[in-house]
């Protein structure tokens, strides 16, 4: 009895232990340096209606955290630049901060990062001095309220911290920095806390383009770059800086942090002179980033090592100062409407060309698919849905589903976000991610048309334009996408455990 109360227990805790920490994520970066961006809780459903499931926010907003209660997306917070002083000066204030701005809000807003200061070597003031003394103020405050292992404490850097990044296997950090990096690395190794660093291709593009392809800061490169010492091949710069960043902290011996990007990204316009700044390029950047991370590949120094990555930015914020290209980061423009299309979950983006829903769609101009709602979402995800379509962001005509109008009857919610579905994925192109809805649209091949109640179809009077949604004619994505990194560690999983409880099974019959 008592044994087979044993091995229900190690057989279940083996399960948890092989189902956690597996893969890489893909996160957000949520910056509010405008004046015309949607409440926080719009922002909240927008996320949510991507299946983004994380999200980094620059302060410890009350309206911010709020909106992502009980929304299952984890929250990086941050103690800005400004405040690094009175944190570094007095553990109260870390204390204070902690019991009144987030406690209150935790866990129902799942926080499970601080950054504490954000690239301070690129800050004006010269305050890299009290990262540290302001970072371990805020682990103590942690510390007291016992979350210091559900809540990690870094802090963002750009790519200035290192005095070399080519070839990566050169990477170092550079000394001028050093009276504060060294400290701040023991202080990750000792907390297991991962380096977190800001990387831009783009800029290294648009600083140097007649050193550096357009192709190998897209992910779109034929050709590679060898690494003369190490002999390792790279495809793209993205790898290249992280590898440098690998490099640097090894160089030092902190071999085991982890490194983690807190913002990476594209802009869509700029002024004249950044010519890469297009949406086209955007949508090709983090495109192909998203298939790179969630395919879980690693670097070429680190292969299959997990790395998260946030991409920046949610919206365009109109208040940044700068080039043109500084207020055009976003993803959405503040009225909630896609800059381009971005598939978050790197699933359905890659297999455009192939994916006979799409080819259907596009071989003449004339749909033959519809959107509905899938029969097995919950009815909170259908009512969101359904507010969002029928929204400001949708912008979809909802008359139909109305009382007394023509799809009004069957009075539910699946019926009514099918209509809605529809007509959204119809007048956007009718593509795949304009079906997706947090994962509860479903395309299909047959007219959900009933009695008077007509679902829009394309028809020939929208054009629907061939280049809009193809993400990337030049790469070659495996036209039979590898299975995820995912389902092979699932399966892997399952196989375990199933050896692992014949092995019990054996064990009690020896008895
Ligand atoms: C918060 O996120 C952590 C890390 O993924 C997870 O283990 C935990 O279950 C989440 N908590 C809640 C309340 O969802
Ligand atoms: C910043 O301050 C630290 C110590 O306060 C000093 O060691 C460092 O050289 C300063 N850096 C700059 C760029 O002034
Ligand atoms: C995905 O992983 C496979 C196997 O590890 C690799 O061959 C392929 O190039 C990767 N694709 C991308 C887009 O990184
Ligand atoms: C869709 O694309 C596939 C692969 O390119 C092709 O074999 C198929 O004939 C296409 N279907 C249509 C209807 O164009
Ligand atoms: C478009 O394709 C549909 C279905 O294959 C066909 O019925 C229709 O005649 C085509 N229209 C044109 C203009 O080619
Ligand atoms: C085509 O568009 C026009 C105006 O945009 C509209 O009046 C008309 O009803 C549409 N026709 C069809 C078949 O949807
Ligand atoms: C399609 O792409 C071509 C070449 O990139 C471009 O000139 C054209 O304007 C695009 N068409 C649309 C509708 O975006």
């Amino acid at each position: 009895m008592l044994r087979g109360f044993m091995f229900i227990f190690v057989a279940s805790l083996l399960l948890m232990f092989l189902d956690c920490c597996s893969g890489s994520f893909i996160g957000i970066c949520y910056g509010r340096n405008a004046d015309d961006l949607p409440t926080p809780d719009k922002a909240a459903q927008l996320v949510q209606l991507h299946q983004i499931k994380y999200v980094r926010i620059y302060d410890s907003n009350i309206q911010v955290l709020k909106a992502f209660a009980n929304t299952g997306v984890e929250l990086m917070i941050g103690v800005s630049n400004l405040d690094l002083l009175p944190f570094s000066q007095f553990q109260s204030n870390a204390d204070t901060w902690l019991k009144n701005n987030i406690l209150p809000y935790y866990p129902a807003t799942n926080i499970t990062y601080i950054t504490v200061g954000a690239e301070v070597t690129e800050s004006p003031n010269n305050v890299s001095s009290l990262v540290v003394p302001a970072m371990n103020n805020v682990l103590t405050a942690l510390k007291k309220a016992g979350l210091h292992k559900k809540i990690k404490v870094s802090s963002t850097h750009s790519l200035g911290v290192l005095s070399r990044s080519f070839p990566p296997s050169a990477g170092a950090f550079s000394s001028s920095h050093a009276h504060f990096l060294k400290p701040l690395l023991e202080f990750l190794a000792e907390n297991q806390s991962p380096f977190m660093i800001d990387i831009y291709p783009y800029y290294a593009y648009r600083d140097s383009s007649s050193k550096v392809s357009l192709d190998y800061a897209l992910f779109e490169s034929s050709s590679e770059v060898i690494d003369p010492n190490t002999g390792l091949l790279y495809t793209n710069m993205f790898d290249a800086q992280i590898d440098a960043v690998y490099f640097a902290l090894t160089a030092l011996n902190f071999k085991t942090i982890k490194v983690m990007v807190t913002e990476t990204g594209w802009p869509s316009k700029g002024s004249p002179k950044e010519t890469a700044a297009t949406p086209d390029n955007a949508q090709t950047y983090n495109t192909n980033l998203i298939r790179h991370i969630i395919n879980g590949t690693g670097t070429p120094a680190k292969p299959d090592e997990e790395l998260d990555v946030y991409i920046f930015s949610l919206f365009n914020e109109n208040r940044k100062p700068g080039l043109e290209s500084e207020r055009n980061w976003g993803v959405f423009y503040p009225d909630q409407t896609s800059v381009y299309n971005l598939d978050f979950t790197g699933k359905s983006g890659g297999d455009d060309m192939t994916m006979e829903g799409n080819n259907v769609t596009r071989s003449n101009g004339t749909t033959t698919t519809w959107c509905i709602a899938s029969t097995k979402a919950s009815q909170i995800d259908l009512q969101n849905a359904i507010d969002w379509a029928c929204g400001s962001s949708g912008n979809v005509d909802c008359t139909a589903i109305q009382p007394s109008q023509p799809c009004f009857e069957p009075d539910n919610l699946v019926s009514h976000a099918s209509y809605a579905f529809n007509s959204y994925y119809q007048q956007n192109g009718a593509s795949d991610i304009a079906c997706s809805f947090g994962g509860t649209g479903v395309i299909v091949d047959k007219d959900p048309t009933y009695d008077n109640c007509i679902y829009m179809r394309t028809g020939n009077n929208i054009t629907v334009a061939s280049n809009t949604t193809v993400i990337s004619s030049t790469s070659s994505p495996s036209p039979t996408p590898s299975s995820s990194k995912k389902e092979v560690s699932s399966s892997i999983s399952s196989f375990l455990t199933i050896a692992f409880l014949l092995f019990l099974w054996n064990f009690e019959q020896a008895y």
